[in-house]
Formats: C-alpha cells, sequence, structure tokens
C-alpha cells in the first residue's frame, strides 16, 4: 500500500542497473504508515489512522521509529567508495501541550545502529546522553527540530533547525523559516503551531553539500534552502546506516507525529501525496487551532492543501484582552501566553478562584481550555517600562531552570503595569498553611524532614547546578508549596531580583522578610548565597518548631525564634524547642540536627555558615564531618 506497483518496478529495475546493494532498501514513500517497514521504540507508535505519533504529552519520554533496512553507504573506510548522495523529505506536526509551551523536538536521524537504548530525553532528543553527546565515534547525522532553548548546546533559540553531527551542537542552524518566492523574503514559521510543516534534507555527493529546506505543507518546496552547509558526509556514515526520526519530551511536552515520509539514495526524493496523509487527531477548541483544511485539486493535478484559518474578529473586546508585545520578545521562545486564554483560564480574574495572596501579588488559580491543565498564575503589577527587557530575560532564565523541588514557571504575559506569571498549579498549596494554622492537619516529623530535604536540594541547583548561580531572596514557609504527594517544591525563585530590575533605585527596598534577613544585608543590601543560607536556616526551625520566626505576642523570651532556640540548647535542653503538637512523636536524631543546623545557619558572620551543599550531605546523612561546634561567646552568637 505504501509504495505503489509501478514506483517498486522502476525502483527494481533502476537499481539493477546503477547499484549493486540491495533492492529495496534505497527508496521509499509513504504517505501514512499503515504496514510501514519501521522498527518502532520508546513511545512511538502507528495510529489507526496511520500517523506515526512518535511521543505524546508525557514529560521525559523519547520516541523512535527507523526503517529497518539498513541504507548501504560505502565510504573509504569501508573500501571503496559509493555515491553518499540522499534526498528525503517528510510532514510533521507538534502539537504542544500547552499553547506556546512545548518540547523538545524531533530529528531526522541516521545511525549506525538500532539501539538508542543508552540515549535520554529531554534535550538529547533520545539521540545521545551526557557521556557520548559529540563524540566521533557516534558516526550520527541528525537534523534537529528544536522547540526548547538549551544553552549547554549553545542554542540560539527555542525555534531552530538544525544540522547536528555526532553531537547536539549543531555545526549549522537557523531559526525556523521559509523563503517565499512570492514576497521575495524569508517567513517565520512556528514549530509547534500544531499545524503541520514539510522538511526537504537532500545531500549532493558532488558539492558535498548538505540543504535543509522547510516550508508549509501548502507550499511548494522553496526555492531557497533554509540551511545550505558544506559537510562531507564519507566522515560520518559508515557502511550501514539507518535512517529514521527520534523525538523527545521533557518538563515540556508536545505531541509529535509524522504524517508521511520519502527516502530515496538515487535522486529526489519523490513529493508526498498531501491529500493521502493521515489527518492530525482532533484539537480542543481554542482559537489558534480552529482551522478547516480544504483540499483543491489544480488543473494540472497536483494538489494543494489550503488552509482556511476561521476569520473571527474580536474588535469589540481588544480592549479586555490588551497586551504588550514588543518585537524582541518573540525571541525569547515559546512561554507567552496570551493575556485572553490567561483571562479565560482564570475566569476573568475572579475573587473566588484567588488562591493566595503574596508579597508580589495576587495568585489565582485557572483552567486552560486547550489542555484541561491546571495552572497557577501570579499577577505581579510592575510600573517601569526601563529594565523590561532585563525583566523577560531573566524570566527566560527561570523558565530553563528545571529542578524536581521547584515549581516550574511555565510562561508568562505581560499587559501595561502588569506581569502574569503561569506556574504549575500545586494542589496542596503552601506549607505554613500546614505549619501554622488549624486549618490543616498537621505534618508528621517524617514528611517535614522530607520537605526540608527536598527543598534543601532545590536550593543547592539554584546555588550550583545550574549555568549560573541564581539567589532566591526570599525562602520561607509560605514560598514552600507542596504537591499531591506532600513533597516539598520551592516557588518564588528570582522573583525578588527580578522586582528590584523594575523599581526606582531611590526606594530599592531590601528584598526578602523580616525575620528571614541575613544581618549583613542590612549593611549591605546585597544578596548571595549565604544569605539564602540564614533564611533557610530560619526556614529548619519553622518547620522543626512549627511557629514563625517573629512571635510578637509570645513570652519575651519566646518572640525571635532564633534566640530562643539557642537559648534552649544553652541550658542543655534544645529538644524543648521542637513543635509541641508532634507531642514528641519524631526522631530525636533528626529533630537535633534540623535545630542545630538551623542555628549554624543563622550565625552573623556569612562565612561561618555551612554552604547548601554541606546543608544538603548533613540532611541527607552523606556528610563526611561531624557538624561543627556551635559556640557562644559573651552570651552573644557569632
Ligand atoms: C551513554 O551511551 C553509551 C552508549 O552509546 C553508554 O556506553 C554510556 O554508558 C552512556 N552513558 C550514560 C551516562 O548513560
Ligand atoms: C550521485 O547520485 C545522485 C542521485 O542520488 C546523482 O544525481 C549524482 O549525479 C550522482 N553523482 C555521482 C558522482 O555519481
Ligand atoms: C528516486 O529517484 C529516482 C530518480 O530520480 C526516481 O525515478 C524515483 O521515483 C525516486 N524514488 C522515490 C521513492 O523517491
Amino acid at each position: 500500500m505504501a509504495i505503489p506497483n509501478h514506483i517498486v518496478t522502476t525502483l527494481c529495475l533502476s537499481l539493477f542497473l546503477t547499484f549493486s546493494f540491495g533492492q529495496d532498501e534505497g527508496q521509499f514513500v509513504y504517505n501514512g504508515f499503515h504496514g510501514a517497514n519501521l522498527q518502532l521504540g520508546g513511545s512511538a507508535k502507528i495510529l489507526p489512522n496511520g500517523l506515526l505519533q512518535l511521543t505524546n504529552t508525557l514529560k521525559h519520554r523519547l520516541g523512535h521509529a527507523l526503517y529497518k533496512v539498513p541504507m548501504s553507504f560505502k565510504t573509504p573506510s569501508s573500501g571503496f567508495v559509493s555515491n553518499l548522495s540522499f534526498s528525503t523529505s517528510f510532514v510533521f506536526s507538534m502539537v504542544p501541550e500547552l499553547p506556546n509551551s512545548g518540547g523538545h523536538g524531533l530529528a531526522f536521524t541516521i545511525s549506525p545502529s538500532m539501539d538508542f537504548s543508552q540515549a535520554v530525553p529531554s534535550q538529547y532528543f533520545g539521540i545521545f546522553n551526557i557521556s557520548n553527546n559529540g563524540l566521533p565515534t557516534n558516526h550520527v547525522l541528525a537534523i534537529e527540530l528544536d522547540t526548547v532553548l538549551s544553552p549547554e548546546f549553545k542554542d540560539e533559540d527555542a525555534n531552530h533547525v538544525g544540522i547536528d553531527v555526532d553531537g547536539l551542537i549543531s555545526v549549522a542552524s537557523a531559526p525556523a523559516s521559509y523563503y517565499s518566492g512570492e514576497e521575495k523574503k524569508n517567513i517565520r514559521l512556528e514549530l509547534i503551531s500544531g499545524n503541520p510543516l514539510q522538511l526537504w534534507v537532500d545531500y549532493d555527493e558532488e558539492k558535498k553539500r548538505l540543504d535543509v529546506t522547510l516550508a508549509p505543507t501548502r507550499s511548494f518546496k522553496p526555492d531557497r534552502p533554509l540551511l545550505s552547509t558544506s559537510i562531507d558526509l564519507s566522515r560520518v556514515l559508515v557502511e550501514h546506516m539507518y535512517v529514521g526520526f527520534s523525538s523527545s519530551t521533557g518538563t515540556l511536552a508536545s505531541d509529535h507525529y509524522i504524517l508521511g515520509w520519502s527516502f530515496n539514495r538515487s535522486g529526489q526524493a519523490q513529493s508526498l501525496d498531501i491529500a493521502k496523509l493521515p489527518s492530525l487527531p482532533s484539537r480542543k477548541k481554542s482559537r489558534q487551532y480552529a482551522g478547516k483544511i480544504v483540499m483543491l485539486s489544480s488543473a494540472g493535478g497536483a494538489i494543494f492543501l489550503v488552509v482556511v484559518i476561521a476569520g473571527a474578529t474580536y474588535t469589540t473586546r481588544k480592549k479586555r484582552y490588551e497586551e504588550v508585545r514588543e518585537e524582541w520578545e518573540t525571541i525569547y521562545g515559546p512561554q507567552r501566553f496570551s493575556y485572553k486564554n490567561l483571562y479565560k483560564a482564570t475566569k476573568g480574574f475572579k475573587e473566588s478562584e484567588v488562591l493566595g495572596e503574596g508579597g508580589f501579588g495576587k495568585v489565582y488559580r485557572g483552567t486552560l481550555a486547550s489542555t484541561d491543565a491546571q495552572i497557577a498564575v501570579k499577577k505581579v503589577s510592575h510600573n517601569s517600562k526601563q529594565g523590561m527587557k532585563a525583566f523577560v530575560t531573566e524570566i527566560s532564565a527561570m523558565g530553563r531552570l528545571r529542578h524536581r523541588n521547584l515549581v516550574q514557571l511555565i510562561g508568562y504575559c505581560r499587559r501595561k503595569g502588569e506581569l502574569l506569571l503561569v506556574y504549575d498549579f500545586m494542589p496542596n498549596g503552601s506549607l505554613d498553611r500546614f505549619l501554622f494554622s488549624a486549618e490543616k492537619p498537621s505534618l508528621n516529623w517524617a514528611q517535614r524532614f522530607r520537605i526540608l530535604r527536598d527543598v534543601s536540594s532545590a536550593l543547592l541547583y539554584l546555588h550550583e547546578g545550574w549555568e549560573q548561580v541564581v539567589l532566591h531572596r526570599d525562602v520561607k514557609a509560605s514560598n514552600v508549596l507542596l504537591d499531591a504527594d506532600l513533597k516539598g517544591r520551592l516557588g518564588d525563585f528570582g522573583l525578588a531580583r527580578l522586582c528590584d530590575h523594575g523599581t526606582n533605585p531611590q526606594t530599592t527596598q531590601v528584598a526578602g522578610t523580616v525575620g528571614y534577613l541575613a544581618p549583613e544585608l542590612s549593611r549591605t543590601g546585597k544578596a548571595t548565597t549565604s544569605s539564602d543560607v540564614f533564611a533557610f536556616g530560619v526556614f529548619m526551625l519553622e518547620v522543626a518548631c512549627g511557629r514563625t520566626p517573629i512571635e510578637p505576642q509570645g513570652p519575651p523570651e519566646e518572640v525571635d525564634l532564633v534566640d530562643w532556640v539557642l537559648e534552649c540548647w544553652k541550658v542543655g535542653a534544645i529538644l524543648d524547642a521542637s513543635d509541641p503538637k508532634l507531642e514528641g512523636d519524631f526522631l530525636a536524631d533528626e529533630m537535633e540536627l534540623v535545630l542545630k543546623l538551623g542555628l549554624l545557619c543563622s550565625r552573623s558572620l556569612p562565612a561561618k555558615r555551612p554552604t547548601m551543599r554541606q546543608l544538603t550531605q548533613y540532611l541527607d546523612g552523606k556528610a563526611t564531618t561531624d557538624l561543627p561546634e556551635i559556640q557562644v561567646f559573651l552570651g552573644a552568637y557569632f
């Protein structure tokens, strides 16, 4: 079904005359993948209508589909040289989980083996892993369609096409676009628009040139390729190579589909028959996707796919949904949400949807109409135009931070005087409600200890695990959220710093919260990893003692939490400081460790405080040295 009979006949004939290698392996055309000769791996599957789905929107998954018969490429190393030219073309579609926010992408691959069991998803595309990425022994050529900006691979944006040899730092790449002969200019394409797009890859043996060309399926192949790179594939290809696709999702995910594919070793890959391609699953209503597909047959017999976007007008409602958008913002990738979608998701920012209110503004619960995904939207007021670019740069950096104990920032939107930040929704809300109010059941010690370890590993990641040091600046119980399993997730990271950008320098206040501020902050105003450690120490004491750092109503000796725990320690009864609600039901060793670590973090000399790495080792029981002595001089604690 996939290969019409007359093609098979000419194919056998021409191969018989010109080449000695196997007869059915040099070329094929699949307009849909019913009965295709493919080896599927990972989450890849062929849907009942013949659509090849490489991944769905499950996170951190990979999918492979490889043509089962290896292609024979004779290279100098294998004795004699054959013609390495090839030509391929395929139609794909990436349907993001959230509008404007999908990942990671898919790649056309030529590889020496079908075994990708050692490869990992996310930015590694299911092709490589951290240790083999970039090795010349890989012998892999990949054309990546990448929808996430991965700084470690020097990506330029979150919507590009790249040529990869043996690793993910592309030898050439360009933002997704195509050359329109009619308009005589390049037109940008969104890889994750959900619309089908076509890609051509052509290697010319004589010129040693690899051309990669992208276009919407309704267009002919553009005259000018998107990438045209000189490259000698005889160094990359070995005698037997497999051709196919690899795709992956990460924290951001898309459905990745291939609708049709043709491949040819002995000439131009045959055009796909657009009319025969399987259709994509229908999507939930969302204006962006409300397209209507009409097939037209021209006199010459060529078949065009015409996408007629339902031309609804929204002029009357324009004001309500008005937002601020500038050209430079498009380069920061896919994380921008439309105000309208957020407005609808939160039922018009209704009071009943308010989840909480923090120093920066209100947080609303929302549900995205397109995917039913639950989100939390934080509204932050922001009045400065100046610094906005830095602001958005930082947001995009925060969006790339990934750790299981951070509340994931998925996107943003901005309007005049207002910024909206979109986060993963955390069903159990913030930790302070469990610790300090009667409204929620109290947490037992095992749950609390676990949350401390969760938050310490998130802070360690912010301080040491990323390309640049990220300071949190506002660690406290109310900024720790609990997911469905009551695991701790640190929220609002980076926000304190962001808010500095917008404010007038004269009025800049020390960011953070009274009771958690390291003493040097009021003198220098300069936050450091040690000032985060100070706040984390206070946070540990909050969790162990079940009370806030300052309790003005309490007996005088108990007003300040740190002082009070220190008093208990001085009289040799540090466990007396533990939360009475626990009724003594805790492991004494762990409780003592947490209280002592809390004290060590609140030393007034920053250099004397432990680092997040040391704290994490103590909490995980992996420290190689004993806890430092707590020393008190003249009744004061330095
Ligand atoms: C990466 O993959 C190679 C095989 O290609 C394997 O030998 C190696 O152990 C893998 N490394 C990691 C860290 O998984
Ligand atoms: C190599 O094969 C291509 C077809 O794939 C053909 O157009 C080209 O002329 C061949 N080159 C040589 C040197 O045989
Ligand atoms: C491969 O190229 C040859 C020569 O141009 C052509 O006759 C044949 O139809 C092509 N086959 C496919 C499957 O593209």
